[in-house]
């Protein structure tokens, strides 16, 4: 078989897995509990990553080795591979299903017969088995042992001198914002002066919460991610709806723009980014999720 053709067989396997016909009841379950053990070191990497790592890198040489017609070698990758995968099926038994040992053996068949046609068709169904298990399970065991709980932080109200439960601090910021808004609009400047206040010390103290999940954080010298949400461009817009103030003609049209600036680039993209994730945790704990 030439290289070419190889090469392409090769990216089919890695790139143009069909999306299993499971969507209709894709569902976000929690992983199996026997999950719990690989990931209960959270100061280093899951075995079950490790385990996926060994097993990624095995498959790919053998295309490798194939790829530069060696045999021999690609025959060594296949046991390698074979044995982290069987190891790998064994490791979550509520998953077993979703491993298929019958075409690891004919892999390894096909690489002694040097049958390309036989290789191709069981490397495809072996591909699928990846592919078909991640689009499943990604997503839950992310949410599970990737992202920290909302539930474990709580939030310092710099008015109330309170620590509060994350969501009932956004209650807080969402209300004070709220007010901000219907102060202008009954024109009563000097109270949507003060209530601008209020927002901006709640959301300043937002960013004393990123840090609690954003650990190495410091490790980070130019960028932050508190230049996101909470950075110093919010605190621009604030400054200048207050600006606007101190004319003692406050145009409609300044803002609305800023407020809008807000609303879209701190609450709306902050949520795009975190909500899901803490909706399929509350979920889990068989609480209401949150409201948009
Ligand atoms: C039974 C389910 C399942 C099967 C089958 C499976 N995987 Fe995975 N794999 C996972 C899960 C779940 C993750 C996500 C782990 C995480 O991010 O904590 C993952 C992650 C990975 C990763 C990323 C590791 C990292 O560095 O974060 C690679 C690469 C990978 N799998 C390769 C493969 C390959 C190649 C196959 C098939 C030959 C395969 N997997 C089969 C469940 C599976
Ligand atoms: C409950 C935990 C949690 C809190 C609190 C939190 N984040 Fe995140 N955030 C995550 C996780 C998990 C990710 C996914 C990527 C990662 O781990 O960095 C993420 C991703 C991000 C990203 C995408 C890019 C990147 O660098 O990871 C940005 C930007 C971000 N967060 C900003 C913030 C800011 C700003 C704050 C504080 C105002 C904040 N986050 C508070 C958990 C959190
Ligand atoms: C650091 C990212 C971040 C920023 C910035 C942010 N939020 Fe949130 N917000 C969240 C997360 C995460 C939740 C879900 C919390 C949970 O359910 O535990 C949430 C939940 C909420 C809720 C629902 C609370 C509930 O009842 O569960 C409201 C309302 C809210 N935010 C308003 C706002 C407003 C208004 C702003 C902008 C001024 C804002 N948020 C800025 C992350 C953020």
């Amino acid at each position: 078989m030439e290289k070419k053709k190889l090469r392409l067989i090769l990216l089919l396997f890695f790139f143009f897995f069909p999306v299993s016909a499971f969507s209709s009841d894709f569902v976000v379950a929690p992983p199996p509990q026997s999950m719990d053990k690989y990931y209960a070191d959270s100061g280093k990497i899951s075995e079950w990553i490790t385990q996926m790592r060994k097993l990624s890198t095995a498959y790919s040489a053998i295309f490798v080795s194939l790829d530069k017609k060696n045999w021999g070698l690609a025959e060594k990758n296949s046991v390698v591979f074979a044995d982290s995968y069987k190891k790998a099926s064994e490791m979550i038994p509520e998953w077993e299903e979703e491993f298929d040992l019958k075409a690891v053996n004919e892999l390894k068949e096909s690489i002694l017969e040097k049958d390309m046609g036989k290789l191709g068709a069981v490397a495809k169904t072996l591909g699928k088995t990846c592919s078909h298990c991640h689009s499943k399970h990604n997503t839950s065991v992310w949410a599970r042992y990737h992202w920290p709980s909302t539930d474990t932080i709580k939030v310092l109200d710099p008015l109330d001198e309170k620590e509060l439960r994350y969501n009932v601090f956004m209650e807080k910021l969402s209300d004070s914002l709220k007010r901000v808004s219907v102060n202008f609009e009954q024109e009563d400047f000097q109270q949507a002066w003060r209530s601008l206040d209020v927002f901006k010390k709640r959301l300043t103290s937002l960013r004393s919460v990123c840090s609690k999940c954003h650990v190495d954080e410091w490790t980070k010298s130019s960028t932050s991610v508190k230049d996101f949400f909470v950075g110093d461009d919010i605190l621009a817009a604030l400054q200048e709806i207050k600006k606007d103030f101190s004319t003692g003609e406050p145009s409609e049209k300044v803002f609305k723009k800023n407020i809008d600036y807000i609303n879209k680039r701190s609450c709306k993209t902050c949520h795009l980014v975190h909500q899901p994730v803490a909706a399929i945790q509350q979920a889990w704990q068989q609480k209401t999720p949150p409201t948009p």
